[in-house]
């Protein structure tokens, strides 16, 4: 087991202090990073104290330390996972070969452009949700969001650290970017459109760290396939942490139609502006919101037909997620029928690996649904029922790009889709009424009226746990 060194200035377990040159460079970029949380990061609440999980090791019991930490005195760190000894390429044209401890000249630059792409969103996520605590439910959700959004920056640290210790010069530049693209930015955007949309109310928060931190989860699960031994490492122990946020993300939306169930029941009525006019979500603007952030987070797998995916694969950067559970880790003799706009095509299958990843994630943001639908029909409304949409639904990438396409999946034309967007997507009264709900609420245990509180608190400690100290 590697432990971690906290009397570092950069707590680490990848030995920092023998290696002079990396040290230094990244004790250079920290202040920057510091900057950049002050800048960017959650506005205000930075003296206050937070109650936070910290990474202390990477034993999978106990890796995590809990306290009050002021946010930027949090001990972001670099933490990778235990080797494994021997390990070896689990997919590719190099399967069995031993895995990569260095990056192969020939791969240099697509490995440092996966890992810009993902260490981009991480610092993304951060700025999209940093006006958030200002309209928190409660001091449990603001100390989640606190939470996430320190971890965000932990896993820019995690892909910095590669950049830096792997891939020199030009590695020191990309790290400098990754601090100066900011979301939604009309000069320096981040990379995914994604990841420029603006959160500005909780029901998106819970939509974003239920479908794109899920997404980021699946990206994540592929990079730890990879035979680039140090990638692998970091994204394992990033997944430990990563899970939290799709709790936060699943809990949260389970809370506001658990709401809106006992609203609904307290009113006697199932009709959207009575159950507004009661400071509740109703569900067909939950539907909504799902929609939107579904769709937008689809796109993020990318082309369905995808000759780079396909090179990732066979030269053994990114596999699939659990790709031990596969049969064929090669791929050469399969094809896989992709449905298109223009039918059914037969497509290699090491082109279609984008499409593949899209489904196994589409399985998983249903585990949720299954559970939320639970609840809505155990309360007598089997006709409210929450769907994903169709995952040709509003697609800006690949070949469902630009079609009409309602979210059931069944095509139609123009102007009935862009007359109906408004009764799928949220349109602007829906985010009015969303953002007339979001008052903070700050005394301990207390809840805002459109959300459910928490079957428990956080590390054991009772719901009405002070997480938050605001005065
Ligand atoms: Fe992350
Ligand atoms: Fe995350």
């Amino acid at each position: 087991m590697s432990s971690i060194n906290y009397s570092e200035k950069i707590p680490n377990n990848v030995n920092l202090v023998n290696d002079r040159t990396l040290q230094r460079a990244l004790e250079h970029w920290q202040p920057k990073f510091l900057d950049w949380w002050r800048e960017m990061g959650p506005t205000d609440f930075q003296a206050n104290d937070v109650y936070l999980r910290t990474a202390v090791s990477v034993d999978a019991d106990g890796w995590a330390q809990y306290g009050a930490v002021k946010m930027p005195d949090y001990r972001w760190g670099i933490f990778l996972a235990d080797a494994v000894a021997d390990r070896t390429i689990g997919f590719g044209d190099q399967m069995g070969e031993p895995a990569w401890q260095q990056v192969p000249g020939e791969y240099r630059s697509t490995l440092r452009r996966l890992i810009v792409t993902q260490g981009d969103t991480e610092p993304a996520s951060v700025e999209q949700q940093r006006l958030l605590g200002h309209t928190c439910p409660s001091l449990y959700d603001l100390r989640n969001l606190f939470q996430i959004n320190v971890e965000e920056g932990r896993h820019l640290w995690a892909m910095v650290y590669l950049l830096h210790a792997y891939f020199g010069r030009d590695g020191r530049e990309e790290a400098e970017e990754l601090l100066a693209r900011h979301s939604g930015d009309a000069d320096k955007p981040r990379i995914l459109t994604t990841f420029n949309e603006p959160i500005s109310d909780w029901l998106s928060l819970f939509c974003f760290t239920y479908f794109t931190d899920r997404d980021g989860k699946y990206q994540l699960k592929s990079l730890a396939e990879s035979a680039f031994d140090p990638l692998s490492r970091t994204c394992r122990f990033m997944l430990t942490e990563e899970a939290h946020h799709m709790f936060v993300g699943e809990t949260g939306l389970g809370r506001v139609v658990k709401r809106t169930l006992e609203v609904m029941k307290e009113i006697g009525s199932d009709d959207p502006a009575k159950i507004r006019l009661a400071g509740a979500v109703d569900l067909p603007l939950l539907q909504k919101y799902l929609n939107f952030w579904c769709s937008s987070s689809l796109d993020l797998f990318g082309s369905e037909i995808s000759s780079n995916s396909a090179a990732n694969f066979a030269n053994g950067l990114k596999g699939r997620p659990d790709e031990s559970g596969y049969e064929d880790h090669v791929l050469r003799e399969q094809t896989l029928a992709l449905p298109t706009p223009e039918g059914v095509e037969k497509v290699p299958m090491l082109n279609a690996l984008n499409e593949v990843m899209r489904e196994s994630y589409i399985k998983d943001c249903e585990i949720g649904l299954r559970r939320w639908n639970r609840a809505i029909e155990r309360a007598g409304h089997k006709d409210l029922l929450l769907k994903l949409p169709s995952s040709r639904f509003r697609r800006s990438i690949g070949t469902w790009a630009g079609r009409t396409v309602d979210p059931a999946g069944k095509a139609i034309d123009k102007d009935a889709y862009e007359s109906r967007l408004k009764d799928w997507i949220p349109n602007g009264d829906d985010q009015v009424f969303v953002h007339s709900l979001m008052k903070q609420v700050a005394e301990p245990g207390k809840m805002a009226g459109w959300i459910a509180p928490p079957d428990r608190g956080i590390n054991n400690l009772p719901v009405e746990y002070e997480y938050v100290k605001l005065h």
